[in-house]
């Protein structure tokens, strides 16, 4: 079997993730090509050694720069702090090699714009990982919207609300500009912006106004390195430093075919720990996607006689019907958020092969589509007007 050897750079939450996708993806799925886990990178005072050896990669590193143009790698997979997804993306672009990137691509959008630049001129092939694309219920709704089952689309509301950020939590390279570039924004808003041009089908034209708010202004400095989850964990000195990001950012948008869409990022949403969804209505029927029921998919058909209209709760766990699921268990034996890694990885994978994935993969260019639409939300919150996205490339 054809092999591709795989260096991942950085080992928190995402690499713990990545670990178990690159892990997994041949076992369960007919993958044309094996993934060997051949080095992490970490920092030193992480241990890099010890991850190696619990999540089962060949080699450990400290040396991100050396990891990344060596010879025996194939594939660089990023899962770093948002501004150090670009140096080791462009090294990994210009020694010709495949990349796989975290979301949102970058901290800045000249940086994305770069990023997107770079791949298309050496002609490899790149992935981001907007997981969510590839849970089966999300799937299948890209796949139902374009088979035309809900008609044309008139009104999209996204949102992604988490309640994590409490006063509390420490100043995390999450709540520093220089370092993740926005807050909630590219964290939550990055996804359901991703999400819902994925199912949709169509671009994000125009943001018709935006607010963005920072709650908490000063945190505890951080002490130590991230402990593999979001907020949780972290040690903290009695310090004070400042938060340079939003908390929260919501906005209003158009959509190419002429949807009115709004979406809401928040991570003090409290009692929504992961809420991340969409309602998408059309002419024909409607659809629904809320992350924390992440196998169902709710249905309106509109064409049915109007005596028996109402919502359909379609468990998208039948192998035989929806994305994905064949490779995983018997219909209703539910799956979690680490399989929308793996089944990304398999995508990805495919793609490498020459074949088609599963549905569509968000490359460089395409994600710097979405952080094009990030920025003119963030350009709208602060100049308190709207923004036609061909001001902002
Ligand atoms: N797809 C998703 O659902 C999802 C979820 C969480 C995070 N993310 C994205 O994944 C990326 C990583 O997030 P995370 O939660 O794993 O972060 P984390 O803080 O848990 O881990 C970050 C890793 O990067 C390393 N790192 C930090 N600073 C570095 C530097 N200057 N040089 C080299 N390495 C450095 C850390 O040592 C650590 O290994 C971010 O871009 C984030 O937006 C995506």
């Amino acid at each position: 079997m054809k092999t591709i050897n795989v260096a991942m750079i950085g080992q928190g939450f995402m690499g713990r993730s990545h670990s178990n996708a690159w892990g997994q993806v041949a076992r369960f799925f007919k993958s044309p090509i094996k993934p060997v886990m051949h080095t992490v990178f970490g920092q030193p005072e992480e241990n890099p050694r010890v991850f190696a050896e619990n999540w089962g990669w060949q080699n450990a590193s400290t040396d991100w720069e050396q990891v990344v143009k060596s010879p025996d790698i194939g594939l660089v997979d990023i899962v770093t702090p948002n501004f150090m997804h670009a140096p080791p993306a462009k090294a990994a672009i210009a020694a010709g090699k495949a990349v796989a990137c975290e979301k949102p691509i970058a901290a800045t959008l000249s940086e994305a714009r770069e990023m997107a630049q770079a791949a298309k001129k050496a002609g490899v092939p790149t992935a981001v990982w907007f997981c969510y694309r590839r849970c089966p219920a999300v799937a299948l709704a890209h796949q139902l919207v374009k088979e035309g089952v809900i008609g044309d689309i008139r009104h999209v509301r996204a949102h992604y609300l988490q309640d994590w950020a409490g006063d509390s939590v420490p100043l995390t390279w999450r709540f520093v500009k220089e370092l993740t570039g926005s807050g909630a924004h590219g964290d939550l808003n990055a996804h359901i912006v991703d999400m819902t041009r994925f199912v949709t089908g169509q671009d994000i034209t125009e943001i018709c106004g935006a607010i963005a708010e920072t709650f908490v202004k000063k945190r505890k400095k951080m002490t130590g390195v991230s402990a593999g989850g979001i907020g949780d964990g972290v040690k903290a000195s009695e310090e004070y430093g400042d938060v340079t990001v939003d908390d929260t950012v919501l906005f209003l948008a158009r959509f190419s075919g002429g949807a009115v869409a709004s979406f809401e990022a928040c991570r003090q949403g409290t009692g929504n720990q992961n809420r991340n969804g969409f309602e998408i209505n059309g002419t024909k029927g409607s659809l629904k996607f809320d992350f924390e029921r992440m196998n169902e998919l709710e249905y309106y058909d509109a064409t049915a006689p109007r005596r028996v209209q109402g919502w359909t709760t379609i468990m998208c766990t039948h192998g035989a019907d929806h994305p994905y699921v064949a490779n995983w268990w018997p219909d209703a034996h539910l799956i979690g958020y680490e399989h929308t890694f793996t089944n990304e990885a398999y995508d990805f994978l495919c793609a490498l092969a020459g074949q088609q994935p599963t549905v569509p993969i968000p490359d460089f260019e395409d994600a710097y589509q979405t952080q094009r639409v990030l920025e003119a939300a963030l350009i709208s919150a602060a100049e308190k007007r709207w923004i036609n996205l061909d001001e902002v490339k």
